[in-house]
């Protein structure tokens, strides 16, 4: 399994859009993909018609389990397109992060996801996770759990500086736990004919290289659409351009060869190091430059549709899950 973490303390800059689609994209490639929703505004979840009401586990509850948590068999996953595995989260994944939190003593704290996925591994090919847009103990399990980080740029002012931040960040914290992690730098929300968009774009290229991803997502107003829809772009416009950008983008993940360097993540959850607390606690004050989270008007709309293709938790790889622990068991 493949594990993209989608990441930029920036607010705005597309992330949930990428993470969403992109794991839609892959899904309807009849890849096996993991969206996990590790952003406490729960945006990948509306995105995708999920109802937050209905939500009765998230991804917190695992974190708070560890990886011996049952819910992966059962109560966590839901299916929101097919293919597509959703680990949805609710607003209590914010408590996670805070000073007193119920991981605060936990020596393996920041390596939860890790042995989460650890478990999960052989079930899927891709596994996209969504983060917030602050650095702190989600974005920490994020980067320990990821094989490359994908950094979405919004094409406008100051989007540069942020993206800088961020690059610098996720070398100083991969240097930190002595992991090799892939960094790709994607312009997204590129407007086609757009002088400022093309000036930053140039901009983008001069400053991180090799580090661009060779594809764009340019500005659709489908995207923002579908969103409110409660549906991927596969499914909202399976013929669009939106869907054709993030085609293209899939097209490139794939074509490259990473192998996978997250390895033995459940046992060296027993290794924590001292190290880690500090690059923690440097990391730990969130920022204050969230995004506000979507009108409210939205999240009631759809919590008051019957969600889409999303009436079972999660049919297949339930069942597949399920019958990998019989098999384990006898
Ligand atoms: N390529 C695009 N074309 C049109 N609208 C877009 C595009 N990408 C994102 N948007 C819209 O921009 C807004 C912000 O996007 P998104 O929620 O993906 O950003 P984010 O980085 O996840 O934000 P946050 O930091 O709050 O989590 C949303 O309304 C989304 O629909
Ligand atoms: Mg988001």
């Amino acid at each position: 399994m493949r594990v993209m973490a989608i990441v930029n303390q920036k607010g705005g800059s597309g992330k949930t859009t990428t993470a969403v689609n992109l794991a839609a994209v892959l899904a309807a490639r009849s890849q096996r993909t993991l969206l996990v929703d590790l952003d406490p505004q729960g945006h990948c979840g509306l995105a995708l018609g999920v109802p937050s009401t209905r939500i009765e586990f998230g991804i917190e509850d695992a974190l708070r389990q560890g990886s011996g948590t049952s819910l992966l068999d059962d109560g966590l996953l839901w299916e929101p397109c097919p293919g597509l595995a959703l680990a949805p989260c609710t607003v209590k994944l914010a408590l996670l992060e805070a000073p007193d939190g119920p991981l605060r003593d936990a020596p393996d704290r920041d390596r939860r996801l890790a042995g989460i996925l650890d478990r999960l591994s052989s079930h899927f090919q891709w596994c996209v996770i969504d983060c917030p847009p602050h650095i702190g103990l989600l974005v920490f399990n994020a980067l320990r759990a990821c094989d490359e980080a994908i950094i979405p740029i919004e094409t406008g002012y100051f989007a540069l500086r942020a993206a800088e931040r961020q690059v610098a960040t996720i070398r100083a914290v991969a240097d930190r736990i002595q992991r090799k992690i892939a960094i790709h730098v994607l312009p997204t929300l590129v407007r086609d004919g757009s002088r400022i968009s093309q000036d930053i774009l140039a901009a983008i290229d001069r400053t991180f290289g090799a580090d661009v991803v060779p594809t764009t997502i340019r500005e659709h107003d489908v995207l923002r659409e579908a969103a409110g829809f409660g549906q991927a772009v596969t499914q909202y416009a399976p013929t669009s351009d939106a869907r054709r950008d993030f085609e293209r983008l899939a097209d490139w993940i794939i074509s490259r060869d990473i192998v996978a360097q997250r390895a033995g993540g459940i046992s060296s959850a027993c290794n924590p190091s001292d190290r880690d607390a500090v690059v923690m606690s440097q990391l730990a004050a969130p920022r204050a430059n969230t995004r506000s989270v979507e009108p409210p008007i939205v999240e009631m709309e759809l919590n008051q549709r019957e969600p889409r293709g999303v009436e079972s938790r999660l049919g297949e790889v339930a069942q597949r899950l399920r019958a990998a622990k019989m098999d384990q068991a006898s």
